[in-house]
């Protein structure tokens, strides 16, 4: 390390267990060491908290949050939440988009969350979405990565307008090849959606991440046709099956054919655990499927997976606070993935997991890397996803951009501490 430093965070526990000095100069960390003798203009305090590179969400619907108004999703089906976007979908404006989208950007940062992957409409001939996001993705870039997904929620074959559209949205900016292969009409559809949709990605130099297989119906199988596609283009490691949740259902004996397929062709996976809780098993009586796909299986076959939100008040779902810790947490109890080292996966499943899937530039604790972090009151990653602590700081390039005050609850017990030590 040379030269001076612009920030010194103090004596935090890092994810790995050390505890640190993390020094920052020119929005970068330069130096993480036991004990840094330099002195900074800013020093934060972060004994007893653990310093995280940010959160990083993998799957989410910016269009849509908040986008439901008065209207009730009364089966908790995917298929009535797909019906009422469609009813909403006319009404929609650039400004009103682009408001709500900025204002669940504003919550998204107070979480600490650094980037965001998210899809992105394009089945509407005005492109009322995509262009107000395409706005919000450059007034955020200060303060929060956005990655857009041409996504065809219609159905790419299924509405005979999706091709073109998805092809102006590339061509206006949109990052990213989406799909929904399980919506088109017939399941020989579907497998052709997926083979079109990752020839355009390898044309054009592009990564893909598709809804696949987002249902419990065991029979829906793209997900070995996205494999094969990536194994063809030579895609490996830039295509992601998001949901994945019919592999609850499916035959074990296919399923292990199908999990070293996924870890040959470098597929990433992203499990949403509090929404497909809620949409799958609908159709079930009882006992009643959780619907997420095999979150441990295929981590243990080299899978890479990340836990993302998918969405926060909208057609498909009530409820959503921008906190992935909370995915983390859910994740936790819906996979079973209960053991330190399980517990672990769930807090990489949102931080390092969807960062390798997004292929985000200088995401880390290394020097190095952008000065990008979270300051949590946990010990350790386990103890952040059984807290889900308030973001003591969020920092930005080595700037400050979110804080919120610790809880300070006081009791008022005789004889008791005045404030809980659990
Ligand atoms: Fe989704």
């Amino acid at each position: 390390m040379s030269g001076p430093l612009d920030l010194i965070l103090r004596q935090g526990h890092l994810p790995d267990g050390r505890t640190a000095d993390v020094g920052v100069a020119g929005g970068h960390i330069v130096a993480v060491e036991p004990h840094l003798a330099a002195t900074a203009p800013t020093e934060l305090d972060c004994a007893g908290h653990l310093i995280s590179p940010p959160f990083v969400d993998a799957h989410f619907h910016l269009d849509a949050a908040r986008g439901l108004g008065d209207r009730v999703n009364r089966s908790g089906t995917l298929l009535e939440g797909i019906a009422l976007w469609g009813d909403i979908k006319p009404e929609l404006t650039v400004e009103a988009v682009y408001d709500r989208a900025m204002a669940y950007c504003d919550l998204a940062v107070a979480q600490g969350i650094g980037a965001v992957r998210t899809h992105v409409d394009i089945c509407d001939p005005r492109l009322v979405a995509v262009e107000a996001l395409l706005a919000v993705r450059e007034a955020v870039r200060p303060y929060l990565t956005l990655q857009l997904v041409a996504f065809p929620q219609d159905g790419y074959l299924r509405d005979r307008d999706a091709a073109p559209l998805l092809h102006r949205a590339l061509d206006l900016g949109v990052d990213v090849v989406g799909g929904i292969p399980h919506f088109e009409r017939t399941t020989a559809e579907g497998d052709a959606s997926v083979v079109a949709l990752c020839r355009l990605a390898a044309e054009r130099g592009l990564l893909v991440d598709m809804h696949c297989d987002e249902t419990d119906d065991a029979a829906s199988r793209h997900v070995e046709v996205l494999a094969r596609e990536a194994l063809r283009h030579g895609l490996q490691g830039r295509v992601v099956g998001s949901h994945l949740t019919s592999m609850h259902a499916m035959p074990d004996a296919y399923v292990a054919k199908l999990l070293p397929l996924l870890a040959e062709a470098g597929l990433g996976a992203v499990s949403n655990p509090a929404v497909n809780l809620h949409l799958q098993g609908r159709f079930d009586g009882y006992p009643r499927r959780r619907g997420l796909t095999r979150v441990p299986e295929l981590i243990a076959a080299g899978v890479p997976v990340a836990f993302g939100q998918d969405c926060v008040q909208d057609p498909w779902y009530p409820l959503g606070t921008g906190d992935l810790l909370d995915m983390a947490w859910i994740g936790a109890h819906a996979t079973q993935l209960m053991s330190q080292a399980g517990l672990r996966a769930c807090f990489d499943a949102v931080t390092t997991a969807p960062a390798a899937l997004l292929h985000l530039d200088g995401y880390g604790l290394a020097p190095g890397c952008r000065a990008d972090l979270v300051v949590l009151a946990a010990a350790d990653p386990v103890d952040a996803v059984r807290r889900r602590p308030a973001r003591r700081w969020v920092l930005r390039g080595g700037e400050i951009i979110a804080q919120t005050a610790p809880r300070d609850t006081r009791l008022a017990l005789a004889g008791r501490p005045i404030a809980p030590r659990w």
